[in-house]
This record gives C-alpha cells, structure tokens and sequence, in this order.
C-alpha cells in the first residue's frame, strides 16, 4: 500500500483510484487510507448540503465506474431506514461529529420483530465497514444540536438497496438517489429514499 497519508480529500480520492484499478479488494487497505486522512472541512463543504427534514446523500466521485463516493449530511436527529448494501462494500469514514450504528441480522422470512444485534457510537475520523454477509444496519445522528457529516464508499456503485421495517421484517426495494452532484444540487426528485424521518 502507498504508505504516504493523504493530505486532503483530493489526495484520498487520487490513491482510492489507485487501489481500485486492480480487480480484489483490501478491505483493511481501504479502511485504514480512508483512516489516514485527517477530516477537514474546508476540503469537501462545497459537498455538505443539508436539508432539514432528512439525510442528504451528495456524490463526490464516481471512482472510474468501480465505487462511488458519497458525502452524507445528517441533521439533528436524522437517521436512515434498515437497509442491505446490494452485494456491495460499504466503507463509512465520520467527517464531522458522530453518528450511531445499529447492527440487526439479516431476516429469514417476514417473520415479526427483527433482531438488533449491536450497536455503536462512531467518532470523527473514525471508519466503519459492512456488506451483507456482516449484517444489515441503520445509521443515525442521535445528536440533538450538533448536523453530522460523513464520507460513504460503496463498491462497486449501486442504483436500489432493501430497506426494513424494524416491527414486521417486510422487506422493500428503495431507490438511491443524490441531493447534489459534484457540488450542484440535482432536480428534485420523487423516488422513495431509505431515510426513515
Ligand atoms: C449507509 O449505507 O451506510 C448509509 C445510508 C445511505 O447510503 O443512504
């Protein structure tokens, strides 16, 4: 691995190019580059644009068509419904004040409550992992004063996910969709998202 930390977002997203060129994934690889570089705001506010009554997903990069990378915005109390990752990786580094993890087993069927797990407080900097073989998860900013930013790597990229109903374990398939792009707010749109304010 390119030993050398990366000095801002720019960087990061230069040596996640590289990693990414070749056909297997490091986990521990990615996890700890994205654990290198040290958060700061003025690196990717252009991305960080909220909304007030619900997560925000903004895209920063495309990752040559091998992962998109994703600066989510979460207000005061904002959370994301249960939801799968589509075969996919899910890297998640925390940018700005924390977030809470909720792990739940895959269900089986519809059948009644789902099972929680585990859950966690992940802090600044800090950078969590997950695919479905691990788990399904919600994420939340239990803050009641402070907006929570983090910085998402999904490989490779995917358009729907599951999302769960924690009561019934019914299962449907939500649509992803982006607040902005590159910085540019998109059009509105009408597709259900998995947020669950
Ligand atoms: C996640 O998958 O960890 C966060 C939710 C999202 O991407 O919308």
């Amino acid at each position: 691995m390119d030993a050398q930390k990366p000095k801002n977002l720019q960087e990061l997203i230069q040596m996640l190019h590289k990693i990414f060129k070749g056909d297997m994934i490091n986990v521990e690889e990615v996890q700890e580059l994205m654990e290198s570089y040290k958060s700061n705001t003025q690196d990717w506010k252009k991305y960080a644009i909220f909304d007030q009554h619900r997560y925000t997903r903004n895209l920063v990069d495309e990752g040559n068509g091998k992962f998109n990378l994703i600066v989510l915005c979460w207000g005061e109390g904002h959370g994301s419904s249960i939801h799968d990752h589509s075969d996919s990786h899910c890297f998640m580094k925390i940018l700005q004040g924390e977030l809470k993890e909720t792990l739940f087993d895959c269900p089986k069927g519809e059948d009644g409550e789902m099972n929680e797990r585990s859950h966690r407080i992940l802090e600044n900097n800090s950078v969590a992992y997950i695919n479905d073989s691990i788990g399904l998860h919600r994420i939340e900013n239990v803050s009641h004063t402070e907006g929570s930013v983090s910085l998402h790597l999904y490989s490779p990229p995917f358009q729907t996910c599951h999302v769960f109903d924690q009561r019934t374990s019914h299962k449907n398939t939500a649509q992803m969709t982006f607040w902005s792009k590159y910085g540019e707010r998109t059009p509105s749109q009408t597709a259900v998202s998995k947020e669950n304010n």
